[in-house]
């Protein structure tokens, strides 16, 4: 029988790469079923709201969502409709793959998960101006929760997920040194978790230290737990190692529901002229297929994603070629065979 689940096609290239997505979905024969919703700048225009009633019921329905990219305005304007989804449904796993799928990138054979903690740290949204004198923005404040209960269950989450596919090290990457109530809670927590794998090897590192090495040796890492605004920093980062944001798909993983996304963003500057990438998206739905027991149309997907980038005939403008979006997904169909 076929799984139902929520598509959220987005703003600004959301729609192209979730069309692109859905067609090679169907020519891999997945068994799912559609049930399309609005979301973000494109929902707000059509239904007055960025996060609709009728997009949560959904969700809360399926409990799996393949979602598009979701325009948030910098500055004032509404609060970033990613961050709510994850927080609704508690999502508090956001598992980040960097894999290499061609060669002649900067780097061979990297394989390397980055566990980002997506429902406390920075991105909470605790935020105020401080008025000074007459200057009612004389400064501004942020505030970075960090619960035992949210650290316990992501870095427990890391070193189940390294279990669970054979992997052999976990990293929590940190600030401990500078911040030492919240990052350090972080690296207490972190270490006790461990005691509980001892199969399995861990180390923590600073943050910035971390970023150095992961663009030196990529190669000393394994997967990767961290707070939520370095996790969010870090993964484009190790995006941009496989060849860009183009390639780097996102599960959001809580217990009662999961949300598939791409890690890039609406890109308006490429926004409806049939150009984008939608590797990312359509690797994202690869992890969905994995976790509604359909792995191995996803592994079909995969496949034939990566002998379509090694022949390196059909290439979108972002890997340096000069194919749009459809020409290079029927190229991943015609490569399923
Ligand atoms: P972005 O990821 O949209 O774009 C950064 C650069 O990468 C641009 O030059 C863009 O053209 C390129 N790019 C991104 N995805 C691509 C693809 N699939 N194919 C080819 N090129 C691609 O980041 P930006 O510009 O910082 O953000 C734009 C908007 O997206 C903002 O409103 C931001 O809040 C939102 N955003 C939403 C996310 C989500 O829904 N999960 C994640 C990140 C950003
Ligand atoms: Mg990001």
């Amino acid at each position: 029988m076929a799984t139902e689940i929520t598509v959220i096609p987005g703003d600004g290239i959301g729609p192209e790469v979730t069309s692109a997505t859905l067609q090679v979905l169907e020519a891999a024969g997945a068994e799912l079923e559609y049930d399309r919703q609005l979301g973000g700048v494109s929902a707000l225009e059509a239904v007055g709201s960025p996060l609709p009633d009728a997009t949560l019921d959904s969700v809360r329905r399926t409990r799996i969502a393949l979602k598009g990219p979701l325009t948030t305005p910098s500055g004032s304007g509404f609060r970033s409709v990613n961050v709510a989804l994850r927080k609704e449904f508690d999502l508090y796993a956001n598992v980040r793959p960097a894999r290499t799928l061609f060669d002649g990138g900067r780097y061979e054979d990297i394989d390397l998960v980055l566990i980002r903690e997506n429902t406390e740290g920075l991105y909470v949204g605790v935020e105020h101006f401080i008025g000074v004198g007459d200057d009612p923005r004389a400064a501004a404040e942020s505030v970075m929760i960090v619960t035992r209960h949210g650290t316990e269950r992501i870095v427990r989450y890391a070193f189940e997920f390294a279990k669970a596919h054979g992997r052999k090290k976990v990293t929590v990457a940190h600030k401990a040194n500078i911040l030492k109530y919240t990052q350090g809670l972080i690296l207490e927590v972190a270490r006790e978790v461990a005691a509980d794998y001892p199969d399995i090897e861990f180390e923590d590192r600073i943050i910035d230290a971390t970023a150095m090495w992961m663009v030196l040796d990529p190669y000393r890492f394994d997967v990767l737990v961290m707070e939520n605004m370095f996790g969010d920093i870090l993964s484009d980062l190790m995006a941009g190692l496989v060849g860009g944001l183009g390639f780097a798909p996102a599960a959001n993983i809580g217990l009662e529901a999961a949300m598939f996304e791409a890690v890039h963003g609406s890109a308006p500057d490429i926004a409806g002229q049939g150009v984008a990438n939608p590797t990312s998206l359509l690797l994202s739905a690869c992890m969905l297929l994995d976790h509604v027991d359909q792995r191995e149309t996803g592994d079909r997907i995969r496949a034939a994603i990566r002998s379509v980038l090694q022949g390196g005939v059909v290439a979108t403008r972002d890997m340096g070629g000069t194919d749009g979006t459809a020409a290079y997904t029927e190229a991943v169909i015609r490569a399923l065979g």
